[in-house]
């Protein structure tokens, strides 16, 4: 372990978690009636997943959860983020709700509240039911009707105990990566005319909300990717590409959401449906806004450096990702930047002002391969958390933090070969053994109020 100074004291009332999601933990992919994912059948295409895994079992967290529990409640934490599998209680995405699926959060939940952890389910991470993508998934309209659907059927039987809401995890990724380029599921590689799923799952997240609220909700966030993004040179060709991306990866959701309308005129015009009558909805104000932090991202106009998470970016796109020069990087070859989270919650308060409310840390973390003395993830959450308590000093306004991850788990194209989490799990044994950033945590936790 590293000898570093106590962290500085964050506010009373801060609240401190982990983060996981359903797909990357639970296993038991056909189990008391779920049905199949967009993610399960996209495992099973040839080369889709670096090390050819499958999460059939990932962490087999669907069997182990009373022990993940109990880990939740060593490490001390006051809330926990976890994911429900829509297809776990909705098969088909419509219809029929499946109530052994629905059983398995209600015990979750209670379980949570026995231990005085606070639940905080994100309703969407990725996993869309297989039955839905097949009718074109986030492209289609319907889709967002079903997800606020779906989120009625689950705030009906869990809204007395939720004490946190998020609708929808990184619904960027899923565009770019799911519908944009292919890399994630539903592996399409569409290019703009992505951009219907961006629309849509906002509708969904409006259409969520005003679900939720009808059953009492009163706490409810959505996760957003967020990170700076610096043009590779000085040049015209350069700073625009950059500045498209950040349109795209920063702003193309973040600006409906907090301010009713889209960053680019241009961008709005692919979109499809009542756009203006729409954003009205979309724009609802949250009760907070959640932001994972990872990396910042270095933008040219040309070339494209193949080893910036292993993406690449077709010529027809007018940007090209760059590796950061001078950086430490993480076992998955991310740049080490914590002042990149000052630097993102200031532009946050800058673009939005008096529309940003609250903001909550909803992912943060690295992988690295070390079992257990993993001392460089205790360096770089030690960095991260000084970085954001810089970030409070200046005026932001954030009232928690969550660590991707409590556990190693399934990376989605990566498989299992970047992990993640607090606790290490041995893949064959499915053996949790916590980390020696674990115990770090929970030590620094202790110093620190919930
Ligand atoms: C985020 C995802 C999360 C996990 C981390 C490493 O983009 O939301 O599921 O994969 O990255």
């Amino acid at each position: 372990m590293t000898s570093q100074q106590p962290l500085p004291a964050f506010p009373d009332g801060f609240l401190w978690g982990v983060s996981t999601s359903a797909f990357q933990i639970e296993g038991a992919p056909a189990e008391d009636g779920r049905g199949p994912s967009a993610w399960d059948a996209f495992v099973r295409e040839p080369g889709r997943i670096k090390d050819g895994s499958d999460a059939t079992v990932a962490t087999d967290h669907y069997h182990r959860w009373p022990e993940d529990i109990a880990l939740l409640r060593e490490l001390g934490v006051g809330a926990y983020r976890f994911s429900i599998s829509w297809p776990r209680v909705l098969p088909s995405g419509s219809g029929r709700v499946n109530g052994p699926g629905l059983d398995f959060y209600d015990r979750l939940v209670d379980a949570l509240c026995e231990a005085g952890i606070r639940p905080a389910p994100t309703l969407f991470h990725w996993d869309t039911p297989l039955a839905l993508e097949e009718g074109g998934g986030w492209l289609r309209r319907e889709t967002a009707q079903r997800f606020a659907d779906y989120a009625e059927v689950v705030a009906a039987r869990l809204g007395d105990r939720v004490a946190h809401w998020i609708t929808l995890n990184e619904p960027a990724e899923l565009t770019l990566l799911g519908y944009g380029l292919g890399v994630h599921a539903p592996g399409e590689r569409l290019l703009f005319d992505a951009l219907p799923a961006a629309h849509h799952q906002l509708l969904g997240h409006g259409l969520a909300v005003r679900a939720l609220r009808a059953h009492g909700a009163c706490s409810i966030g959505i996760a957003n990717s967020h990170g700076p993004v610096q043009p590779l040179s000085d040049s015209a060709a350069d700073t625009g590409a950059a500045d498209f991306y950040d349109t795209l990866s920063n702003r193309l959701f973040a600006d409906p959401l907090l301010l009713g309308r889209y960053p680019d005129p241009g961008l709005a015009a692919l979109l499809p449906g009542p756009v203006d009558e729409d954003l009205k909805l979309i724009s609802e104000p949250l009760d907070w806004y959640g932001v994972n932090y990872y990396q910042p991202t270095l933008v040219g106009a040309d070339g494209s450096a193949g080893d910036f998470a292993g993406i690449d970016i077709p010529a027809e796109l007018p940007f090209a990702l760059h590796r950061m020069p001078d950086r430490e990087r993480t076992g998955s070859g991310w740049a080490v930047v914590p002042e990149g989270l000052t630097e993102t919650l200031r532009t946050l308060r800058e673009r939005y002002g008096e529309r940003l409310p609250p903001v909550v840390i909803t992912e943060n973390g690295c992988a690295y391969p070390e079992r257990t003395e993993d001392t460089r993830r205790i360096a770089f959450l030690d960095a991260h958390l000084r970085a954001l308590h810089a970030a409070l000093a200046e005026g932001a306004d954030v009232r928690g933090y969550f660590v991707w991850s409590l556990l190693d788990n399934f990376e989605w194209a990566e498989g299992c070969t970047q992990r993640f989490g607090l606790v290490h799990v041995d893949y064959t044994t499915l053996e949790r053994t916590p980390k020696d950033s674990f115990h770090w945590l929970r030590h620094a936790l202790r110093g620190n109020r919930r």
